[in-house]
């Protein structure tokens, strides 16, 4: 039997499917990754990526930070649409076969597929909020902003974003262990599994089906019954629903 074939016996077998993804789901909507090959790590900068999406360097410079943000995060996900990856499991969760979307993506792609139970660890874009006030906003107070967004109030907007430095949501992190830990199948996807806590959250799934489907080997691959090297939108794509 050939890998495409076990993970469709495996998604016919469960009811409580769990998926856990991250930046390589996009990809393929044209979103660029951090650590792929084409991935934003690789590109050159003044500071590397993870100096500037961390909280210490939004304020002491928040100008630089949202030049960044605005170029390489907010205006590539405007233009984005979700993929096959996406709308597949979506299809999965409205067939009643899979019971949560757990991203460490910002882009908000599962939810326009149609995916309700998205726990998102590392936030949204497309909720922000005024730094003084509270005011809450959508995207467009960033995505139209020249320069450091503000509210009338002259406060600075700030994304509901996890930016490194910073603690995950509890309510999240419960909801996402509790779907975890239910799960009778856990299929993992374009994420390196190497930022943590979120990556070690895989470590509650309790049972004997875990699948990770990365173009890249990851340090889970030694503990899943079934490895798929491939891309993520390509391979769900061929799974029967
Ligand atoms: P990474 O960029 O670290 O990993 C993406 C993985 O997806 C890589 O292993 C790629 O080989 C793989 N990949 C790319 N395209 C793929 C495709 N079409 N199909 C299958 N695999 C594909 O992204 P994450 O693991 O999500 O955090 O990174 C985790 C966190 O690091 C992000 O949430 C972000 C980042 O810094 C914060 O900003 C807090």
């Amino acid at each position: 039997m050939d890998t495409i074939q076990t993970l469709q016996q495996y998604i016919d077998q469960s009811s409580r499917i769990v998926f856990f993804g991250g930046a390589g789901v996009s990809t393929e909507s044209g979103i660029k990754d951090f650590r792929g090959v084409d991935g934003l790590y690789h590109l050159k900068y003044k500071y590397n990526p993870e100096t500037i999406l961390s909280h210490s360097f939004f304020l002491s410079r928040p100008d630089e930070f949202y030049e960044f943000y605005q170029d390489k995060i907010v205006q590539p996900t405007l233009a984005a649409a979700p993929n096959t990856a996406h709308r597949v499991l979506a299809q999965l969760e409205q067939a009643g076969k899979l019971t949560a979307v757990v991203t460490q993506n910002i882009d908000g792609l599962h939810q326009m597929a149609g995916s309700q139970n998205v726990l998102e660890l590392h936030g949204s874009i497309h909720r922000n909020y005024c730094m003084q006030c509270g005011q809450k906003y959508g995207l467009d107070a960033v995505s139209n902003a020249d320069g450091v967004p503000r509210y009338h109030c002259g406060g600075m907007f700030r994304p509901d974003v996890v930016l490194y430095e910073e603690p995950l949501d509890e309510t999240i992190i419960t909801k996402t262990v509790q779907a975890i830990s239910q799960a009778d199948l856990l299929i993992v996807g374009g994420t390196s599994l190497t930022v943590y806590p979120a990556a070690g959250f895989l470590d509650f799934y309790q049972g004997n089906r875990l699948v990770v489907i990365n173009l890249d080997n990851t340090s889970y691959d030694s503990k899943a019954a079934l490895t798929i090297n491939g891309k993520i939108g390509e391979v769900l794509g061929k799974i029967k629903l």
